[in-house]
């Protein structure tokens, strides 16, 4: 871990040097200013030039604190770096029991409540705790708390509205040099189809958001919209579009966006394909397909660094993941799969890739309720992939066991801070999905795994993931320079 960071400030310091070598020389300037002209005259310039100098520094010692500090160089310093990785401990306590007739507790003996229980249940005491209200929303046109992250916390786009891009990716446009956040659009009503059906949200459409700093977001619009009237199209409202994630193909230059589609009892199990030439879209939809000919439900897309990009897929009743690469076109996958994490029932995959080894953060399946994330690795894309075990560090016990009360959905690397990434997760509310709130935390590359592992033969091959849990947080000041 202290080699990554390491690495990064050594990278940052010659860059602070040399604005302190320009400052040194600026002040040396006037000392030389017509030394050698020996006259009565330049003698008193120069006598003139040391007393406004004088004067000056004065005038620069007097200055508030806030602007002398101004003038310093604001680098990333390894300082930072540590703030991202300091295990942060949290002591949420268990409401006392609620008080129930003895009739009720004949009829039914209650089991033990569980934090999980506290969690999904909208009543709860603790409610506030996981679900803050607007109060406390993350706010870019206030500005005050200027990119803090505050997982949790409602976060409103430059218009003041929360932002809708859940379930969702990033893409990073290296024409536009713009951050686009695509996710599911889920500002309608939550319910049941059905008495035994998931809590649902009709397909609204596929949100997209803009930012160049990755915490100031505008909304782009609804880039993939339902269908409304056409009850057979695989984007009718009451179908489900979940998990968006959006790659650019260099050879096409289409913007290619990859979702699970589905029907209301997740029977379908298919992948949806659409391509724009905008990122922030339209989008046009092209058809959906069980890949391989396999069910496939959560699912993400992952372009690696020769412009291959891959599909990793939930298969067989999510008991296992699938991996195989797309078309150069990125619109179809071809005929070669693996399977990976067979009997380890995976999803939510969020792949990213880090020093040549490949990297994969997973949930476990429990519906919309929370449980422990898995990080895994492996050489090669295809496997085989090993499980390193839970990734996530700091809260308390109940948190780690939950991955802070979230699901991933995506890892965005941070160009110019390698071996950091952001985690992206949904801290999903069932009895509200327009509701649900997002997570993101920093996750880091580094260090020995916690347990020993299957192919390594005492010689690990990879390192731990990391993910720090913050109440708040922010990435190093000037990070994407
Ligand atoms: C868990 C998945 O990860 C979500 O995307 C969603 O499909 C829910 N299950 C539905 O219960």
């Amino acid at each position: 871990m202290s080699a990554s960071y390491g690495s990064a400030s050594a990278r940052l310091m010659p860059g602070s040097e040399q604005i302190k070598v320009e400052m040194r020389n600026k002040y040396k300037k006037p000392t030389t200013l017509h030394c050698g002209a020996g006259s009565g005259y330049s003698l008193s310039v120069a006598a003139c030039s040391v007393i406004a100098l004088f004067l000056l520094l004065q005038l620069y010692s007097h200055l508030p604190q806030k602007d002398a500090l101004s003038l310093e160089p604001r680098l990333p310093t390894s300082n930072h770096f540590r703030e991202l990785e300091e295990v942060e401990e949290e002591n949420i306590q268990m409401p006392p029991p609620r008080k129930r007739s003895p009739r009720a507790v004949k009829r039914k003996p209650k089991r033990p409540t569980t934090f999980i229980d506290e969690f999904l249940d909208e009543t709860s005491q603790l409610r506030r705790i996981f679900f803050p209200d607007m109060k406390t929303a993350i706010d870019p046109n206030k500005g005050n708390d200027s990119f803090y992250y505050y997982p949790g916390r409602i976060w409103l786009d430059t218009d003041g509205n929360p932002i809708q891009a859940h379930g969702g990716g990033i893409l990073f446009d290296e024409k536009s040099r713009t951050y686009y956040w695509y996710g599911e659009y889920k500002d309608g009503p939550t319910y049941h189809a059905h008495k035994k059906a998931a809590a649902r949200v009709d397909i609204i459409g596929v949100g997209c958001y803009s930012s160049k700093d990755l915490w100031t977001w505008k909304n782009e619009g609804i880039v993939l919209a339902a269908e409304e009237n056409d009850e057979i199209h695989d984007l009718h409202k009451a179908n489900v579009l979940e998990r968006p994630k959006v790659l650019y193909n260099e050879k096409t230059r289409k913007y290619v966006m990859w979702m699970h589609i589905d029907n209301v009892n997740y029977t379908k199990a298919h992948v949806g394909v659409a391509i724009s030439d905008s990122p922030a879209g339209p989008f046009k939809y092209l058809y959906s397909k069980s890949p391989h000919g396999f069910d496939s439900r959560d699912m993400t897309i992952f372009k690696d660094d020769d412009g291959v990009a891959y599909l990793i897929y939930s298969s067989i009743d999510n008991s296992e993941l699938h991996v195989g690469p797309l078309t150069e076109d990125y619109i179809d996958v071809k005929n070669v799969v693996r399977p990976i994490l067979i009997g380890q029932h995976r999803e939510a995959p969020a792949l990213f890739k880090h020093q040549g080894t490949y990297y994969m953060i997973t949930s476990g399946c429990s519906g919309w309720a929370p449980n422990a994330a898995m990080a895994h690795a492996s050489e090669s894309i295809m496997g085989p992939w090993e499980t390193m075990g839970n990734p996530c560090i700091g809260g308390n016990k109940i948190f780690r066991e939950t991955t802070f009360f979230s699901q991933s959905t995506f890892v965005l690397p941070l160009p110019g801070l390698p071996g950091y990434f952001i985690f992206m997760a949904d801290r999903w509310n069932p009895a509200d999905l327009r509701d649900s709130r997002y997570v993101w935390l920093p996750l880091m590359v580094g260090g020995p795994v916690d347990r020993p592992l299957d192919y390594d033969f005492g010689f690990p091959l990879w390192s731990r993931v990391s993910i720090y849990w913050h109440k708040k947080w922010r990435l190093p000041y000037r990070w994407n320079e």
